[in-house]
């Protein structure tokens, strides 16, 4: 499409209100290819266990307000609300940051892709002597329960699903969870709504 577009802007043959379409598609498009390119290089990167990955002492609900800054405008924008109540602590553990917010981000942007408008998305944490819980809870279209033992290999995607998408995003999600040592678990009935849950080992990190 992208390739078939600019050669028609090339011959010349779009002019006036159809070029600014053309280009704009055509700019539409070669972002979603460089994201998907980007994400099946991180991905490959995450999954070869000689490729190291900087681990710093870092403040975990950190990485969880930047997510969440990032995603709010989204669910502003599909008048989805998003109920946190930030605990007052810090959560220090062993992590790569960037990852770690970009962990959060993709269960948090799905959470809300797959939101209807007016719904909500509750973000919950708890402490216990062994770990960190954090969870993301949505009322979106949930996941049909044959498909959920798929849910994390590369590319798959719900075929009830009409949302854009490259479908590595929990894939990436779980292989920087693996990375960490941090628990996975996705809770999810179809028609209802999806809750992710990641369990951050106090010791392990
Ligand atoms: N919160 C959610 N609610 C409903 N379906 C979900 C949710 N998260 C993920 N899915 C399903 O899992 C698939 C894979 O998700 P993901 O890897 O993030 O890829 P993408 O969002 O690019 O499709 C999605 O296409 C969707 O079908
Ligand atoms: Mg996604």
């Amino acid at each position: 499409m992208i390739r078939s577009s600019l050669e028609a802007v090339c011959d010349g043959i779009v002019s006036g209100d159809k070029l600014k379409e053309y280009q704009e598609q055509c700019l539409k498009e070669s972002i979603s290819l460089q994201r998907l390119v980007n994400d099946m290089l991180e991905l490959s990167r995450l999954q070869n266990n000689d490729f190291p990955i900087d681990k710093v002492e870092l403040d975990l609900l950190m990485t969880l307000d930047d997510a969440l800054r990032t995603i709010r405008i989204l669910a502003e924008n599909k008048k989805i609300c998003l109920h946190y109540r930030r605990p007052k602590s810090e959560w220090y553990v062993q992590g790569d940051y960037g990852r770690l917010c970009q962990m959060f981000t993709a269960a948090l942007d799905n959470a809300i892709k797959y939101s209807p408008s007016g719904s909500h998305v509750w973000v919950k944490t708890w402490e216990t002597s062994e770990v960190y819980g954090i969870s993301i809870k949505d009322e979106g279209c949930g996941i049909p329960e044959e498909e959920q033992q798929h849910i994390f290999k590369k590319f798959f995607r719900s075929g009830k699903t009409k949302e854009n998408g490259s479908g590595l995003g929990l894939a990436i999600m779980k292989s920087i969870a693996d990375r960490h040592c941090i628990g996975l678990e996705i809770q999810s009935v179809y028609g209802q709504g999806t809750d992710i849950v990641f369990t951050v080992p106090l010791k392990n990190l």
